[in-house]
């Protein structure tokens, strides 16, 4: 396994930086404490890129690359998809995800911010593979650093004097669901970054109506590597289900918290050593971020990283330290998930905000048997119900978190208190700056 790098979430300067054995791949090449890598720096370690087309598609799907966005979606089906019905409509667009709202998540802003000509290569291929003649790459406007590398690392390219397609970057608010594929693709078209009403799907009609083809950061920094090493290089790391490497960010009651650069299928006990081990014995593992799943130490201690395993989200594990409470953290989570949402949607507007009331009246000690009761009823009446699977991730952080801290939950409803979130909480989201105007 390979330890890379370690860096805050969001724009922080970074806290630490270490390289410890193995190869990385997405985070080879120059130091991550110095800038961005060059257009120079990038073609003398990996050359020129290979140009993208049809002969990719077959490439991608052996490969068995899947999206690192959080869904862990087969890459190859929505490239085929793209690409048929730009052969039936005209050119097809290629959006780039950098956006990245997960609060406890780095990884996709280190890429641009560190490899911005991996991301901008990844991002050509995959649009001469797909048939697109429009490439973007969305940012969420507090990255400022990752924003900067990207638009040098733009310029560089234009002063080659290379003809490629332009490269866009749009900007847009920091909001968790910014991310969304039908909110980028509403925000690209520009409007307000807020998810809609779907089908259409994006790939079927996003961009100016026309097929697009929305890929994190991540998957499309993957791509750029498979179409210069192939797909058996890429299943040399990784197990057969999963294969690869991926980006993990560790957070929480963790002695280097950052983020790391991991073969998939890898043991979680062996990613969180590489990371210098837990600081005490965790109360809970958050794994996949805020919709994430809670593991207790026992069921965290045989969990792998492999998608059919566990649902690893955008690749967070989240270290909830013994002095905190997973009934206190779910509610907070929760509470800032029924904030964060569009408001455009029963499920979130009275679900959401409902269970969220109801869970912080239960991590203070006010809430009632009854109050559980109707915390789960209004759970399963939320799941699905929703234009986007918002509702849905903030359901799965809440019920695993009721399974996984059961003892907990019955403290509270005997009146405990949460003592408050202990020494080591799970980094907080920072308010955001912006409303929904
Ligand atoms: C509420 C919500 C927020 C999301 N935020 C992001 C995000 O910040 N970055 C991202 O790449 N995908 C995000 N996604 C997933 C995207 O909808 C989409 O599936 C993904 O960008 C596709 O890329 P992939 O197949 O490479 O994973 C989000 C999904 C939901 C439901
Ligand atoms: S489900 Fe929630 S976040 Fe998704 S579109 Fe509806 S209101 Fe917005």
């Amino acid at each position: 396994m390979t330890v890379s790098a370690v860096l805050t979430p969001l724009d922080a300067p970074p806290l630490h930086v270490e390289r410890a054995g193995g190869a990385p791949r997405l985070l080879a090449g120059p130091r991550l404490d110095s800038g961005a890598e060059t257009l120079v720096e990038h073609r003398q370690r990996l050359g020129r890129r290979p140009i993208g087309g049809e002969w990719l598609l077959d490439v991608i799907e052996r490969s068995g690359l899947r999206g690192h966005g959080g869904a862990w979606f087969p890459t190859h089906r929505k490239w085929r998809g793209v690409s048929r019905l730009a052969l039936e409509r005209g050119p097809s667009v290629v959006v780039v995800n950098a956006s990245e709202g997960e609060p406890l998540s780095a990884k996709d802003k280190l890429l641009a911010e560190k490899r911005p000509h991996l991301l901008i290569d990844g991002a050509l291929i995959a649009a001469e593979a797909v048939g697109a003649d429009d490439v973007v790459i969305y940012v969420s406007r507090p990255a400022r650093r990752a924003t900067r590398a990207l638009r040098q690392a733009v310029g560089e390219r234009r002063r080659d004097g290379v003809k490629e397609p332009r490269i866009r970057i749009v900007h847009t608010q920091h909001r968790y669901v910014a991310g969304e594929s039908s909110a980028v693709v509403r925000r690209v078209n520009g409007g307000q970054a807020k998810p809609s009403f779907s089908p259409p799907h994006p790939s079927e009609r996003g961009v100016l109506g026309r097929p697009t083809l929305v890929q994190n950061a991540e998957t499309i920094a993957h791509v750029a590597l498979i179409a210069r090493h192939g797909d058996a290089w890429f299943r040399e790391r990784g197990t057969a289900a999963a294969p690869g490497t991926g980006l993990v960010t560790l957070a929480g009651n963790i002695a280097r918290p950052g983020v790391y650069e991991v073969d998939l299928g890898s043991s979680l006990l062996s990613v969180v050593a590489a990371a210098g081990g837990v600081l005490s014995a965790p109360a809970g593992l958050l794994i996949g971020g805020y919709f994430g799943t809670w593991l207790g130490s026992e069921r965290g201690a045989a969990a792998t990283l492999c998608p059919e395993h566990v649902s690893l989200g955008c690749g967070i594990i989240g270290v909830l330290g013994n002095d905190g409470c997973g009934v206190g953290e779910s509610a907070r989570i929760v509470s800032y998930l029924a904030r964060e949402s569009a408001g455009q949607c029963g499920p979130c507007v009275f679900g959401l905000r409902a269970v969220a009331e109801a869970m912080s009246r239960l991590a203070a000690g006010d809430a009632d048997r009854g109050d559980l009761t109707r915390i789960h009823r209004w759970s399963d009446q939320i799941v699905g119900r929703g234009a986007c699977n918002h509702p849905d991730g903030a359901v799965n952080n809440l019920r695993t978190a009721l399974d996984t801290f059961a003892a907990d939950v019955e403290r509270h409803v005997s009146g405990h208190a949460c003592a408050g979130l202990g020494a080591t909480p799970l980094p907080a989201p920072p308010r955001s700056p912006f409303g929904w105007r």
